[in-house]
């Protein structure tokens, strides 16, 4: 179940490769698995399924439309970028989507970082962010998070070109109010601010309503998390229409077609089943809040989440737990990190997950202590 490092594969590197491609230090991504005994709390996918009416909407393509798929797909996914533009009280030039918010920020990186004064972004956040500073020669610079794990404002005042924070923050949970992304947003008039809100649904207030004041923010979205679409690839952008262009400028540079005929109908459908988004957001964010007060009881600290995960340590130890929970099927997150190695990143499961995720750490904490 173990997996190398993408970049030990090549003990040797080919002479071939080009120096950027030596120097890169890609993103490992938190490991997938074909086992159905294993239950998988580590990389922030739904435990539910997505709304059944995407299931349908993909089905249509496949049959009734079957000889459309010999034809490419609409290039510029407009009525999918009109469905994601109502739903968010917006127009559709205000909309850009691409294979996965992955990739939406991979555009931005490159249409709005890549400039003379640096890029900040913090310490402890998605670990993309520095993959694509490397991929893209961008000058970056981390400004730690304080003691509370909290990003601070006041530490972003220094001369920047950019600034991108996911909110909430990953891997930590924890939600950056309005008022503070409106600070930043005011003391940075002339850089690009991006606010990456892959986990804002499961209880944070989105930067949406501060784009008719600021034409420098960026809110980056995606389906993978609270849509339950991880697997369909699509993300997107909102941001005033000039900054959309851009992206699509930078978009039909790379590939013109991101989003196939599958993954737009599915992603169109998902949008019109409102009342099931709804529905599942708050059971998460219910799961959530019952899984912290058992990890507590259970003596672990956990930071406050607005997340759809929690990171929670615990005196035992978090790479022990991690290990003893892997043997028993159950795979959590461990950063092996300054700061975060004391730390389990642990996805909000069905109710069925947590009982057996609680009970397996009563068994390892008693077995710990019988051994003390
Ligand atoms: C903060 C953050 N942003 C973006 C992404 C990427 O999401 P997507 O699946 O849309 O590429 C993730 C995925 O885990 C994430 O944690």
């Amino acid at each position: 179940m173990s997996q190398a490092p993408a970049d030990s594969k090549t003990e040797n590197h080919n002479p071939l490769w080009s120096s950027l491609v030596r120097n890169l230090s890609p993103y490992v991504p938190g490991q997938q698995t074909s086992d159905p005994e294993v239950i998988k709390l580590n990389t922030n996918e739904s435990p539910f399924g997505p709304s059944p009416e995407v299931a349908k909407a993909i089905s249509a393509v496949l049959t009734q439309e079957g000889a459309a798929l010999r034809l490419y797909p609409e290039p510029e996914s407009l009525k999918l970028r009109g469905a994601i533009a109502t739903h968010h009280g917006l127009n559709e030039d205000q909309v850009f989507v691409g294979n996965g918010s992955d990739e939406v920020l991979a555009h931005i990186f490159a249409a709005f970082f890549k400039k003379d004064r640096p890029l900040f972004y913090p310490d402890i956040t998605y670990s993309f962010y520095p993959v694509y500073a490397q991929l893209f020669g961008i000058n970056a610079r981390q400004i730690p998070l304080n003691a509370e794990f909290e990003i601070d404002p006041d530490a972003y005042r220094a001369p920047c070109d950019g600034i991108i924070l996911a909110n909430p923050n990953a891997p930590t949970g924890k939600l950056l109010p309005l008022d503070a992304i409106r600070k930043i947003l005011s003391e940075h008039p002339h850089a690009t601010v991006v606010i990456d809100e892959a986990y804002i649904d499961f209880g944070g207030v989105s930067a949406v309503e501060l784009l008719p004041e600021f034409e420098n923010l960026v809110i980056t979205r995606t389906l993978s998390k609270s849509r339950a679409l991880a697997g369909l690839r699509v993300g997107y952008a909102l941001a005033a229409p000039s900054m959309i262009e851009a992206l699509t400028r930078v978009k039909n540079s790379f590939n013109s077609y991101p989003l196939d005929r599958l993954a737009q109908a599915g992603a169109i459908a998902s949008f019109e089943d409102e009342a099931y988004f709804a529905k599942r957001c708050q059971q998460v964010a219910g799961l959530r809040d019952a899984l912290i007060v058992d990890l507590e009881r259970l003596g672990f600290n956990v930071l406050p989440s607005a997340a759809n995960f929690v990171m929670a340590s615990h005196p035992a130890g978090a790479a022990t737990l991690y290990e003893q929970l892997e043997q028993r099927k159950i795979l959590v997150r461990h950063f092996n990190k300054p700061r975060l190695k004391d730390f389990l990143r642990i996805t909000v499961g069905t109710e069925q997950n947590h009982k057996s995720l609680i009970e397996a750490l009563e068994q390892i904490l008693s077995e710990l202590n019988q051994q003390a």
